[in-house]
């Protein structure tokens, strides 16, 4: 079905968790763990306006309807990463501007080359590495929107549940714009399709891998997809990929979960924002799945 855009112009918005009772999170606070990945998935929702940046690079920014639909998922994801700043302050972990002002200083010259690599992409493939991008985001829109929804199960605390089930709901919208758009424009083209499977089998890394500690990524991975119910979501949202013309059979989160190298991830790193006394006491890098 296609994606109606203009219902999504009128309907997209703010995510509200005004109502919900972050109080709670004082006497039934969340396992360090939990914190962990909320950290985590806070960080990567902050970095999706540097995620626009390199989608406007490419020929995406020439259509209207493109840039449309990624003026509205901006803002939205904003707000997502905003509603987890709001759980990470009612347990004191760090959160907001200094949290990602020292993780995108901390980039440097990969973030500096990305743009570059980005704008040589778009200029090479032309339509195909809209493509590209389409179908990219659709594996990190369901994988995220999967992560959630695993975490929510991990944490089994009421708030947060509520919390992340309406983010889901919002991931859920964005996922759909991105599968309608590869669908077809995959469809539409061998080249596309061609380049994408290239691209998606041999670069593809799950969400945040660009820009988080891969200590951070593993654990989130580990703590997330290591159970039963991991590996079925993650079956699920290979099934997923397959449907896009020409991705049969990429297994990308299969392998995801096949490098789960044990139930115990690595030891703490230094939190960027409080140092490494912060990680031993139970900060961002406690670790005790
Ligand atoms: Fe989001
Ligand atoms: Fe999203």
């Amino acid at each position: 079905m296609a994606f109606d855009l203009e219902h999504y112009k009128r309907r997209a918005s703010r995510l509200l968790w005004d109502d919900l009772d972050f109080g709670s999170f004082r006497a039934e606070p969340l396992r360090p763990e939990v914190l962990r990945c909320l950290s985590y998935m806070h960080d990567v929702e902050y970095h999706t306006v540097c995620y626009l940046r390199d989608l406007l690079l490419t020929p995406a920014h020439a259509d209207p309807r493109m840039t449309a639909f990624l003026s509205m998922w901006a803002y939205e994801e904003l707000w997502h990463g905003e509603a987890l700043a709001g759980v990470l302050e009612a347990h004191g972990h760090p959160h907001g501007d200094d949290r990602v002002a020292a993780l995108r200083a901390g980039l440097g010259w990969r973030d500096r080359v990305r743009p570059l690599v980005m704008a040589a992409g778009g200029w090479w493939a032309g339509p195909s590495f809209v493509a590209l991008q389409m179908a990219w985001g659709a594996v990190n829109e369901s994988t995220t929107q999967a992560g959630y929804s695993l975490l929510a199960r991990q944490a089994g605390h009421p708030v947060l549940a509520q919390l992340l089930s309406r983010i889901m709901r919002q991931e859920g919208v964005h996922l759909d714009f991105y599968t309608s758009q590869a669908r077809a424009r995959l469809a539409a083209s061998a080249k596309a399709q061609h380049l994408t499977r290239w691209a998606l089998a041999r670069l593809w890394r799950p969400v945040g891998s660009g820009v988080m500690p891969p200590e951070e990524t593993g654990f989130v991975l580990s703590y997330l997809l290591g159970d039963a119910e991991g590996r079925r979501q993650a079956e699920r949202l290979d099934r997923r990929i397959d449907r896009l013309p020409g991705l049969a059979g990429l297994g990308l989160l299969r392998r995801v979960v096949e490098a789960i190298p044990c139930p115990q991830p690595g030891p703490p790193r230094a939190d960027p924002v409080r140092g490494p006394a912060a990680a031993r006491q139970g900060g961002r890098g406690t670790v005790s799945a």
